[in-house]
Parts: C-alpha cells; sequence; structure tokens
C-alpha cells in the first residue's frame, strides 16, 4: 500500500476522476466500484466533465454501488443510490445493464448479497474500487469487528455510522442496517483506493496507516493491499 498526499481535496479528487478516466480509456469494459458520500461527490462530478470533454467511450463500462441504508427508499436524498443517480447514472448516461445497485429495499437481502457477488463474478471482477473512509474506520458498511473473509452481507451498523449517518439525510431517520460488499471484494480489486479529506478524518487515518492491521479498524485492511493506496489532502494526512 502507498500513501499519496494532496494539497486539497479540489486537487485529490481531479487526480482520482484523471486515474478513472485514464482506466476507462485504456480498459474500455473495466469494472469500477465506487462509493458514495462527501468525501468522493467531487471526485464523481469532475469525472464526468472528464468523460465528456474527452469523448471517452463508456459504453462497456459497468459500475457498482459500494453499499445502501436498508430500508431508505432509491427516492430518498440520503440513499446511496439517489448520489449515484444524480452524480453518476444520469449525467453519464449509462444504460440499466451497466448499472449494479443494492436494493436496500429488497425484502431478500441475502438474495441481493448473491446476485451481487454472482455480477461481480460474472463480469470478471473489480477493476478498481474508490471508497471513503468512516469515522470509525469503516470501508462501505464493514463495520468494526467484521471478517475479513466476508463477500458482500447485511450488516448491523455500529453508533458512529448511526451517528454520522444522519448527515445525509433531510431530516432525522431511522437507520439500523447497512447492505454492503465485503473486506474480500475490497482485497480482490486489482486496485483500491480510499480517500479522505479535512481535519476530521486525520486521526482516523493516522490509524488505518500506522496501526497493526486488525478487523477493529477495517480500513487497517488496507495497508494488506498490493496494489491499495490511501489518498489524503494534507489536513488529512495532517497526524501522519
Ligand atoms: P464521507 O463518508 O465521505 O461522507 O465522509 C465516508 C464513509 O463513511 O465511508
Amino acid at each position: 500500500m502507498q500513501v499519496k498526499i494532496f494539497e486539497d481535496h479540489p486537487e485529490l479528487s481531479a487526480t482520482v476522476a484523471r486515474e478513472i478516466q485514464e482506466l476507462v480509456q485504456a480498459k474500455p469494459n473495466t469494472i469500477l466500484c465506487m462509493a458514495s458520500g462527501e468525501t468522493p461527490r467531487l471526485t464523481c462530478q469532475l469525472l464526468v466533465q472528464m468523460i465528456r470533454s474527452g469523448k471517452t467511450d463508456i459504453s462497456q463500462l459497468h459500475f457498482i454501488g459500494l453499499d445502501e441504508w436498508v430500508g431508505i427508499e432509491p427516492g430518498n436524498s440520503g440513499s446511496c443510490h439517489y448520489f449515484f443517480q444524480h452524480e453518476l447514472i444520469t449525467p453519464l448516461g449509462l444504460r440499466e445493464d451497466q448499472v449494479h445497485l443494492f436494493d436496500g429495499m429488497s425484502t431478500d437481502l441475502q438474495a441481493e448479497c448473491k446476485k451481487m457477488d454472482e455480477t461481480i463474478d460474472r463480469l470478471g471482477g473489480i477493476d478498481l474500487i474508490v471508497a471513503g473512509i468512516g469515522m470509525n474506520g469503516h470501508i462501505g458498511f464493514n463495520e468494526p469487528g467484521i471478517s475479513p473473509d466476508l463477500y458482500s452481507h447485511v450488516a448491523q451498523l455500529d453508533e458512529t455510522t448511526l451517528t454520522v449517518g444522519q448527515k445525509y439525510f433531510d431530516s432525522p431517520t431511522r437507520l439500523q442496517e447497512g447492505i454492503t460488499l465485503g473486506l474480500k471484494h475490497l482485497l480482490n480489486a486489482r486496485k483500491a483506493i480510499l480517500i479522505a479529506n479535512g481535519k476530521k478524518k486525520a486521526e482516523v487515518i493516522r490509524s488505518a496507516v500506522r496501526e497493526t492491521v486488525s478487523n477493529h479498524l477495517p480500513a487497517t485492511i488496507m495497508q494488506t493491499h498490493s496494489n491499495g493506496f490511501i489518498m489524503v489532502d494534507k489536513e488529512a494526512a495532517s497526524l501522519l
């Protein structure tokens, strides 16, 4: 794993967006997995601009959403679905068959997990995963204590995620579970980039980079990825 430090969030986001665009240019049938959230929003917006202005062929691209809140409607602006729809799927004009998102409203969440795992297998595995990091060190909804051997699964969300998660919603929202790709998907991805910005992420980034690999802080698993990168701005790197 390598750590890369950037001046600020815009510079970090532009670099990641450029990297995604170059990958898609080199491999039009790229399997791209991204997180939603505050951190990757600018990356998504810059990627859309780059793809449009570069006339990059995205007709064979497959997009996979990292996770979703269970029980939250896709039309709720706090859902991951809404984020992906508005930041990537609609602006890029991705076809339905190119997009693979968890249905957090499904009555059979285990079947949703199985479908996602089979889709990723059928497509030949994830080329690039771009994830954020939670204040508790989670990646997706791989919460503290999670087994690194899991693929897609339903997670009980921990207190930090439940509290911090309210920031995505217009009004107080009852959150309890999430559905997510597993750390095994992260480790199996041909490349993994974890991004973080801002002072508030400095402590958790220090832990992710410096502490012994342990499921108490799921993001430490990045240390074991042979093609893994932690990309942060100066503020998030300030305790390294
Ligand atoms: P954020 O979320 O980008 O909104 O800070 C990070 C995460 O919880 O993965």
